[in-house]
């Protein structure tokens, strides 16, 4: 028998101070309380040879002499507490090394510190260890760390079967907990790349293979942590440089940060989200060391621009031909664990990189208990996301922010929401076709507020009888939408409904009659007819737009101004023949004769919507039976919140 006052000082690895590995990896060990944590991480940093000098028999001693058993745990609460003194180790991080490299445990495990992850992407951690006591088996915290390791974007994972001792070594329980959490980890997209059975007590299958479990053939803790990954800083990506802080030395700015993604070079032209100014790179600059042309992700740099903008802290710099979205509303999968729910509606603090913003969830699309990944059923109308759920969302800010989908850039992807002082949920934006920014419709104005409206929208409805729409005609010169427009304006009006008609050629008469025909002036009057659209579906109006809009871009910007469901694409499609058949304008003619350039369908293209709500076949339908179809559409749309009410 092994006794735990007596650790087999030969499992001990030499120390290797003289050579020391310089590659780093950062890992979290994440285990539900008790689950033997400090324990495993106590034999960790002894197996390795990582501990103090004479510590581990201080502590032995101590424990001798008051009669009690010498514990692992209480190494690691040395440690701690002398962390927390500041006196031996580093006060962010504790590491250990193994001849190929350190590692450095981000101290991880909890909740609140998943939280400040999201937001500190210096901590990002690359591999986690994740352990399941083998008596008490997959617990609600084993598969909430395994959904949150996931909403983290840590990808290797090992999973540690602790406390095997207790259970006999039994391979049986062991295959039993590993068929159990794989299949979970599977259900929520993730693939585990080990399952070690341990006794973190008695060292097994920690720095050497177990005598006790010949069953087991696979990769002790060491060789799997060795094996992991030192994941690829995001260097091929687009440059994000958020601001941290911004230094005044006599006439010249120093722009500090750290560079996230991407890299930056002397010469490049940025631009600065939300400002959208922009100006050159003149020189990079890095504390004790000299200046560089050029820095890349992971580092943390000064910048000084050639013309001096008006930049602040949470701005966030990109190349011009690169930048991150910029809209005020996007989708987030948010895990919440603020002590009171999350709710629609309310005022909460988002925090983006180094952008603050205020916000309000604008609707919650699904409720899932993160240990179950069960949908959460409740009325509609008490649909909040509790402590411990993940929410599908869509989250509306007060003022633009910068940002990508986590899928394509992990830092700008993620953020966390504040509930009063406290940091409540963290959460990742989902990808979601945003329209990227053009110069077109870059903001010019500054210190502009958004002002709240005293009216909700559910009054407006409750007057109205019915809530505001956008539903939005599209097709070729000809198709039919202008007649479709007005004749569905005249049918809800008669039934009592707000309706109003905004027409492509009525409109450029005024609001737009400053622009042509070219792509980018189309993509102006889109917007700008997008933006009356919203308003007016604000105001409590069922807006009918009808305009060729032949690109996709730019219905698809203007689908982004809204709310889901309230914008309905209507393709009016009918055949090019057909139209120029009907040619009621003689303008096919005049196109064909080379009369009007950038001709939609002749000269110019028309891309057909992917995913309209509605298709009408003008050449098949008469006017009632199209009008019908939208009618319909109207009727059956959102059971939780009927148009018609
Ligand atoms: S859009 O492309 O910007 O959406 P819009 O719907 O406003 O176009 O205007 C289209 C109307 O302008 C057509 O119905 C037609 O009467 C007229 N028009 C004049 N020149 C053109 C052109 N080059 N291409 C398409 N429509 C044109």
């Amino acid at each position: 028998m092994r006794s735990d006052a007596t650790p087999v000082i030969s499992q001990r690895l030499p120390m290797h101070n003289t050579s020391a590995p310089t590659e780093q990896l950062k890992i979290v060990i994440v285990g539900h309380v008790d689950h033997g944590k400090s324990t495993f991480v106590g034999r960790l940093f002894h197996d390795t040879g990582s501990l103090p000098e004479g510590k581990l028999e201080q502590l032995q001693k101590i424990a001798e002499r008051r009669g009690v058993p010498f514990e692992w745990a209480n190494l690691m609460d040395a440690l701690q507490s002398e962390r927390d003194q500041n006196i031996t180790i580093d006060t962010a991080q504790i590491w250990f090394r193994t001849p190929k490299r350190q590692y450095v445990i981000i101290d991880a495990p909890g909740h609140k510190e998943f939280l400040k992850n999201m937001i500190t992407g210096a901590a990002n951690a690359e591999a986690a260890l994740l352990l399941i006591d083998a008596n008490e088996g997959v617990q609600e915290n084993s598969r909430r760390h395994g959904y949150l390791l996931n909403l983290l974007g840590i990808r290797q994972i090992a999973v540690l079967v602790n406390k095997m001792d207790l259970e006999g070594y039994s391979e049986e329980k062991f295959n039993a907990i590993e068929g159990e959490y794989r299949a979970w980890l599977k259900s929520i997209g993730v693939t585990p790349k080990v399952f070690i059975p341990i006794a973190a007590k008695h060292g097994d299958n920690i720095a050497s293979r177990s005598a006790q479990m010949p069953w087991y053939s696979g990769a002790t803790v060491l060789e799997t942590l060795d094996q992991f990954n030192v994941t690829d800083l995001p260097l091929h990506q687009p440059l994000r440089f958020p601001i941290q802080d911004v230094y005044r030395f006599d006439e010249r700015r120093i722009l500090a940060g750290r560079v996230e993604a991407g890299r930056i070079r002397v010469g490049d032209r940025l631009v600065f989200s939300p400002t959208n100014k922009t100006s050159t790179v003149k020189t990079i600059e890095r504390w004790n060391s000299p200046a560089t042309d050029s820095a890349s992700a992971g580092e943390s740099i000064g910048v000084t621009l050639t013309e001096q903008i008006f930049v602040e802290r949470g701005a966030v710099a990109a190349l011009e031909t690169d930048p991150p979205h910029e809209l005020n509303r996007f989708k987030a999968r948010l895990f919440w664990l603020g002590r009171q729910p999350l709710r629609t509606g309310r005022p909460y603090k988002l925090k983006l990189a180094t952008q603050e913003a205020e916000c309000f969830v604008e609707s919650i699309d699904k409720v899932i208990d993160a240990s179950t990944l069960g949908t959460v059923e409740r009325p509609a109308a008490e649909r909040v996301v509790g402590r411990h759920e993940v929410g599908e969302l869509v989250l509306r800010t007060k003022r633009p922010i910068a940002f990508d989908a986590h899928s394509d850039i992990v830092v700008t992807g993620r953020f966390v929401v504040v509930d009063g002082l406290e940091v409540s949920g963290g959460g990742i934006v989902v990808d979601d076709n945003y329209p990227r920014r053009s110069g077109v419709g870059a903001a010019k104005s500054q210190n502009i507020f958004w002002s709240e409206a005293k009216i909700t929208p559910q009054q407006r409805a409750d007057r109205n009888g019915h809530r505001g729409r956008v539903l939005w005609l599209t097709g070729l010169s000809g198709s039919g939408k202008s007649t479709l427009a007005t004749e569905l304006e005249r049918e809800l009006f008669t039934q009592g409904k707000h309706a109003y008609v905004l027409d492509g050629d009525n409109v450029r008469h005024g609001l737009c009659k400053d622009l042509g025909f070219s792509p980018a002036d189309r993509a102006e009057n889109i917007r700008r007819v997008g933006e009356v659209a919203r308003l007016m579906a604000e105001a409590g109006i069922i807006c009918i737009t009808a305009f060729v809009s032949p690109y996709r871009a730019d219905r698809d910007l203007v689908r982004g101004l809204m709310k889901p469901g309230e914008f309905m694409e209507i393709f009016v499609d009918a055949p090019l023949e057909v139209c120029e058949q009907r040619d009621p304008k003689g303008l096919y003619a005049k196109a064909r004769a080379n009369e009007i350039p950038d001709f939609t369908g002749v000269s110019a293209p028309y891309e057909t919507p992917l995913n309209p709500e509605v298709v009408l076949k003008t050449a098949e339908l008469n006017v009632q039976e199209s009008i019908s179809k939208i009618l319909e559409l109207l009727h059956m749309q959102d059971d939780d919140a009927p148009i018609f009410i």
